[in-house]
């Protein structure tokens, strides 16, 4: 059977064949039956993170595995959780239990098998700091698990980008009974003071990325479409010659600068097409406006992108997973 495909930017997206796996056994069985129509197998989450054509010639799994449980409840808490589950309703679940360190993370879309594909990140916290291990199924139907080490997490990247015949069946992330905040990020530390609760920095996050963020399901969005990206210090001098208002953050690899500002600073949040704009509170957040195809969305971000390296010699590395 097609599968009209479920994606948060609101594409029309049609896949050859596919279902929902609620079990391992359906994963096994959809797997088979796309090796046998001899297409690829691809498995989504909420289609929170993807760019969909309106013919995906694939299997597409909707991955529907759910379960929460709590492995090992001392200072260190260890809880296994499906990989369908939402995101935010099981940081909501962490926060209210007494489970600390992903207060930081609520409100990102998706569900938990996404969080280490991307390695979610924001205000100064990533998933890769909570996950213990990833349980996956191989094309052959084997399932194991990969420690974190395996996962090669990185800025908005792991091995699961790369190696396209893993599935995610569960994750097994490590919390704390203990509630240690993650402040560094002014916007939320002004907001929290001294004898804040976990609940308060949660709702914090949630009231500032309402604020600056839109709602997919009322603004169809992909969150933000392009990666920050990280220049050499003699780039970002020259940069900051013509633009000095723009920031930089020390990174690994060189320096960190905002995509959103490079790309308010060229001025796109006010030139939007008939279909495709820039949101007006993070311009990072392309939104489909109507009607919009992914052919829409793509042309409007390629235009972005070669405005972007002209003016300040920056390719822009699109964030969300193109599907075709
Ligand atoms: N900015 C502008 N103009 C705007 C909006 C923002 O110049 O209209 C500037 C701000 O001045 C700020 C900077 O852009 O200094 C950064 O803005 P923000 O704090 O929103 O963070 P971001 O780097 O743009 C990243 C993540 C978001 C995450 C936030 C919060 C990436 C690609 N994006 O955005 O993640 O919520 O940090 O930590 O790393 C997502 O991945 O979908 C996502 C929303």
């Amino acid at each position: 059977m097609t599968l009209a495909i479920p994606n948060t930017l609101g594409l029309p997206s049609v896949a050859t064949l596919g279902g929902e796996a609620r079990s391992l056994d359906d994963l096994r069985s959809y797997q088979e039956m796309a090796a046998e129509a001899g297409l690829e197998f691809i498995v989504l989450g909420e289609g929170s993170n993807i760019v969909a054509a309106e013919e995906v010639n694939a299997f597409v799994c909707l991955n529907r595995l759910k379960g929460i449980s709590v492995v090992n409840e001392n200072a260190e808490v260890s809880i296994s959780v499906g990989a369908g589950e939402n995101w935010h309703e099981f940081v909501l679940f962490c926060t209210s239990s007494g489970y600390y360190g992903l207060e930081n993370l609520a409100l990102i879309p998706g569900a938990v098998g996404a969080a280490p594909i991307q390695n979610i990140g924001a205000y100064g916290v990533e998933v890769a700091s909570f996950i213990k291990t990833v349980e996956v199924m191989d094309s052959k139907g084997d399932v194991f698990h990969l420690d974190a080490q395996a996962c090669e997490f990185s800025y908005r990247d792991s091995v699961f980008k790369r190696l396209r015949n893993l599935t995610i069946a569960s994750v097994t992330f490590v919390l704390s009974s203990e509630y240690r905040p993650v402040l560094t990020y002014p916007d939320i530390a002004e907001r929290c003071d001294e004898k804040h609760h976990a609940r308060d920095l949660l709702e914090t996050v949630i009231d500032i990325r309402r604020a600056k963020l839109p709602d997919p399901q009322q603004v169809p969005n992909a969150g933000s479409f392009f990666k920050n990206p990280v220049v050499s210090d003699a780039l970002r001098k020259e940069i900051l010659a013509l633009s000095p208002e723009l920031k930089s953050f020390p990174d690994a690899d060189g320096w960190k600068l905002s995509a959103a500002q490079l790309i308010d600073l060229a001025g796109w949040k006010a030139n939007p097409t008939e279909k495709v704009s820039c949101w007006h509170n993070q311009p990072l957040v392309l939104t489909n406006l109507g009607g919009a195809t992914s052919s829409d969305v793509l042309d409007f971000a390629e235009k972005i992108q070669s405005d972007i390296a002209q003016r300040f010699q920056i390719q822009l590395e699109v964030e969300p997973s193109l599907l075709s």
